[in-house]
């Protein structure tokens, strides 16, 4: 008992010492030293898919969807996803098929050599917003919208000592939708004495640089939700990031079962392992 009590004072105090570091690193940052981006680490969203047990909150990504299709999708392509693939977000065939008649794809050639356009099946994958990335860049000031096929994986602030320690065993992953919920909800003036470059946007918590191409996409009230959940910018922002995890992720729950069964048969394993072991070793009559 003594011990335990020890290990986690010795924790804490390890903690302790790692915030300080990152304060001093802030602290650095303000006075004009060398530049670490971000400026900001993300603060963790406490998710439903976190932890071994984790799972998708089907009402959540519904409302995610519905922001992506209405804002993201506007610069933003999904190239990976399917429209099929929607039924785990608790959607019917039906639901899927008329979701994906919303929508256009480009078909084709004909039987006269040429393209068109028709509406899509749920076999198709969602149609990207640009021709190509020259395009995409082109219109958002040089820089291209990333695809967010698998952005919330592809994302991520490293966590830096001790902490990456402790997400060994608390088994954290949810660095990249912690990233792009920080990103959202970040934007900000930029504090006196910073130049942002012209057609950029202050944000502490970009990965890259202090500002970044794309303007806040996102506000109070922007979107309708239907299920009485609070229509705020923090809302919108976790109910996209959860999103675009199932979408770069979406059988994170068969993973996460799979694990569980994984650890229990190694134990019950190693159980009779041992069993077998002491068996073999003893010392019997023969
Ligand atoms: C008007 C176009 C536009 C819209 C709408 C838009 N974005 Fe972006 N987004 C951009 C551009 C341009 C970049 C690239 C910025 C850069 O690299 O400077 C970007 C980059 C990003 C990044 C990546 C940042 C990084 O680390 O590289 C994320 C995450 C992101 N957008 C999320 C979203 C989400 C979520 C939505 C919908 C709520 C959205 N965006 C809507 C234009 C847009």
């Amino acid at each position: 008992m003594k011990m335990l009590v020890k290990g986690f004072l010795s924790l804490a105090l390890v903690a302790g010492l790692a915030s300080g570091a990152a304060a001093a690193e802030e602290a650095a940052h303000a006075e004009g030293g060398t530049p670490h981006y971000p400026i900001h680490h993300p603060q963790p969203v406490d998710w439903s898919f976190a932890g071994p047990f984790g799972h998708y909150d089907k009402g959540q990504l519904q409302r995610g969807l519905k922001i992506y299709t209405e804002v993201c999708s506007a610069c933003h392509s999904m190239k990976l996803v399917s429209f099929r693939t929607l039924e785990g977000l608790g959607y019917s065939d039906a639901q899927v098929k008329a979701f994906a008649a919303t929508h256009e794809v480009q078909d084709g050639p004909n039987d006269a050599g040429e393209m068109f356009t028709r509406k899509a099946v749920p076999s198709d994958h969602f149609p990207s917003p640009f021709p190509n990335d020259q395009a995409a860049a082109a219109a958002n000031g040089g820089a291209a919208p990333p695809d967010m096929s698998l952005l919330a994986k592809a994302r991520g602030v490293t966590r830096g000592f001790p902490q990456f320690i402790f997400d060994i065993f608390t088994q954290y992953q949810e660095g990249g939708p912690d990233y792009i919920h920080a990103l959202l909800t970040g934007y900000q003036e930029p504090p006196a004495g910073v130049e942002v470059a012209p057609g950029t946007h202050y944000n502490p918590y970009f990965i890259a640089a202090p500002a970044l191409a794309m303007a806040p996409p996102l506000s109070d009230g922007q979107v309708t939700y239907d299920d009485g959940t609070p229509q705020t910018l923090d809302q919108y922002s976790k109910d996209v990031a959860a999103f675009l995890m199932w979408a770069a992720e979406p059988h994170l729950e068969e993973r996460k079962r799979t694990g569980f069964m994984v650890m229990v048969f190694l134990a019950i394993f190693s159980i009779l392992i041992y069993l077998t072991k002491k068996s073999v070793y003893a010392r019997k009559e023969h």
